[in-house]
């Protein structure tokens, strides 16, 4: 590259970046911009959330859709040069099943690659990374790429703009190297190899993973139904870690909703007392018939369980969970034993109360068509989260289809 198209495009950089007002807008142009100078048709942002110190993918070009996949700290190459500051360069000879993040990051083999910390003399804000070169980089694009990046988190810091993927809030849930142990004969088995997550409120989250892999496990763990072995669990600021006997009833009692593939409805009961029942033991509760409005089953109050059909039960245990008005609703597989008319009926009631009650969710399936509605994926494997991904368009529960 010759000196002169070098400075053309640090003068294209800082023009273009000049009148960009949102960090969206001088993330998206940049990208744009670096990834042609470089001749790279591939190419991606990741910006650094300084809250959960995990990089998220913002910006991609000429790429599979990557936006919303993060990586921790050292984690795979972009973990990796976000904790070094140092720009890191591969070339296609020595690339082999390189993790760009967590370990769901398809695996890159044989390409040329580049990736360049947005760092200011103070810190380092996020990465550029580029691929998809047929020739090697050089040294020059090199430093030209450095240079547009100092330029881009300059333009940044100087603008004050922040990337804050969950702004102003504070987690609802946090959960903290959560170790769980079975006793399997002699053995002692691991189920959960230390979880860290965050729940922030009014989110839905959704966990995957494979059967076995522990998502009940924690969630039980989360609702106070399961001890773990090591580690914290901290609800607004409280440490549920060990708590008491009367902290735990409060807990499962005012805090938390719960709803399970079984139903587990009364059987004597209608689906009104169903709901009444619960409504009667808690603190705060909405009205029992409002509940059942939320769920679209008003109608169908006097009816007993047995008169209702599988997917009416489940939205009466949606019902009975709500009608606690709980901090956080925990959702075990809520559609596994439902057909797909039904199943979509009853995440339609969960999207409801998501978006217009503004009620925290945490739901676990091994559907990943489902994690599609979710604001964010977080996949366990293997007794880990592998990966956590922001959906920046969650779809409507009527749009999904498997
Ligand atoms: N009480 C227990 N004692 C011993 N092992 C257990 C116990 N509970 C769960 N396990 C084991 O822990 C592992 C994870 O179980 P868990 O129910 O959390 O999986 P899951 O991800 O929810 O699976 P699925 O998708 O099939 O519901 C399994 O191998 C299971 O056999
Ligand atoms: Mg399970």
């Amino acid at each position: 590259m010759d000196n002169s198209l070098h400075a053309q495009i640090l003068w294209k950089v800082m023009d273009t970046l000049h009148d960009a007002d949102q960090l969206e807008e001088a993330l998206s142009r940049s990208l744009d911009l670096f990834s042609r100078g470089s001749e790279s048709n591939k190419g991606s942002i990741w910006m650094l959330d300084e809250k959960s110190k995990r990089t998220i993918a913002t910006n991609v070009y000429g790429t599979y859709d990557a936006t919303g996949e993060s990586a921790g700290m050292g984690e795979g190459l972009v973990g990796r040069v976000i904790e070094t500051g140092k720009t890191e360069l591969h070339k296609a000879a020595d690339v082999q099943n390189m993790k760009l993040a967590g370990v769901d990051s398809p695996a890159l083999s044989g390409v040329n690659m580049v990736c360049v910390p947005i760092k200011t003399p103070r810190h380092t804000v996020g990465c550029l990374l580029l691929t998809g070169k047929e020739k090697e980089y050089t040294q020059a694009e090199i430093t030209m790429l450095e240079q547009c990046c100092s330029i881009l988190a300059l333009d940044i810091e100087e603008k004050g703009f922040e990337f804050k993927p969950f702004a102003d809030r504070e987690p609802l849930l946090s959960v903290r190297n959560v170790v769980k142990e079975f006793l399997s004969g002699e053995e002692i088995r691991q189920i959960l190899k230390g979880v860290d997550l965050d729940v922030y409120s009014g989110e839905l989250v959704v966990v995957l993973g494979e059967s076995g892999c522990g998502k009940s496990t924690l969630l039980n763990i989360i609702g106070g139904m399961d001890k773990m072995t090591s580690g914290e669990v901290i609800v607004e600021g409280k440490d549920m870690s060990n708590p008491t006997e009367d902290e735990l009833t409060e807990y499962r009692r005012e805090y938390v909703g719960f709803i399970f593939q079984a139903y587990n409805l009364m059987p004597n009961l209608s689906a009104y007392e169903n709901v009444q029942f619960i409504a009667e033991i808690s603190d705060n509760p909405m009205d029992s018939m409002e509940a059942l409005k939320l769920v679209g089953l008003d109608a169908k109050a006097d009816n007993m369980p047995t008169a209702l059909s599988g997917g009416q039960m489940q939205r009466i245990s949606i019902a009975r969970a709500l009608v606690k008005n709980p901090k956080i609703i925990l959702a075990d597989e809520p559609t596994a034993a439902l057909d797909y008319d039904t199943s979509i009926k009853v995440l339609s009631v969960i999207e409801k109360i998501s978006k217009e009650n503004n009620t925290t969710i945490l739901m676990v399936t091994h559907n990943p068509e489902i994690a599609k509605m979710a604001n964010r994926v977080v996949r366990l494997r293997d007794g880990k989260i592998s990966s956590i991904r922001v959906n920046l368009k969650p779809l409507k529960a009527t749009d999904l289809v498997w």
